[in-house]
């Protein structure tokens, strides 16, 4: 028997203004992207950007239905977005924003698991990684350099 760790780093920035004027520009159009949250049933609000290499930001905000298991996340409305309008250019950074309007959450957003999985076939399906940027309600923000630090030892198309 061998034991096997798996770690997963990330660096935290103070605020929005330590990032690149790339990266901010990114975090910002996350940021707008909480305007246009249909969250009604959680009024938990996720806006979210995702960068392409070809110098576009494709946005996208979580939207919910009645019938619970058909909403849909932020951040995989702003992938699929992405994907839907430049279908073989990668994702050069995604950037993920949390707004709770009944708690004041300080920390960044941790994307929940399903996200994690298509962040992870979006860096695959064009093999290449790319950093990933997050935020709360607070100023501290949380960067990940790649998308298998959000999800290690995660499933992929080379099992199929
Ligand atoms: N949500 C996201 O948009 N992203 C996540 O990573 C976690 C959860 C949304 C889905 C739903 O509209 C609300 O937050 C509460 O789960």
């Amino acid at each position: 028997m061998k034991e096997v760790k798996v770690t997963s780093t990330f660096k935290v920035y103070d605020s929005i203004s330590d990032l690149t004027v790339l990266e901010q520009s990114v975090m910002q159009k996350a940021i707008d992207m909480l305007e246009n949250v249909y969250a009604p049933y959680s009024e938990f609000y996720v806006g979210a950007a995702a960068l392409t290499d070809q110098g576009n930001i494709y946005g996208g905000c979580n939207q919910e239905n009645a019938s619970y298991p058909l909403c849909i996340c932020g951040e995989r409305v702003a992938l699929y977005n992405a994907g839907a309008n430049e279908p073989k250019t990668p994702i050069q950074l995604l950037a993920i924003v949390s707004h709770n309007p009944k708690k004041f959450i300080d920390r960044p957003v941790s994307p929940c698991g399903a996200c994690r999985q298509v962040i992870s076939e979006f860096a695959m399906r064009h093999n290449k990684d790319y950093p990933i940027l997050l935020k709360g309600d607070g100023e501290m923000i949380y960067k990940l350099e790649s998308s298998s630090e959000l999800l290690p030892f995660g499933f992929d198309s080379k099992y199929l």
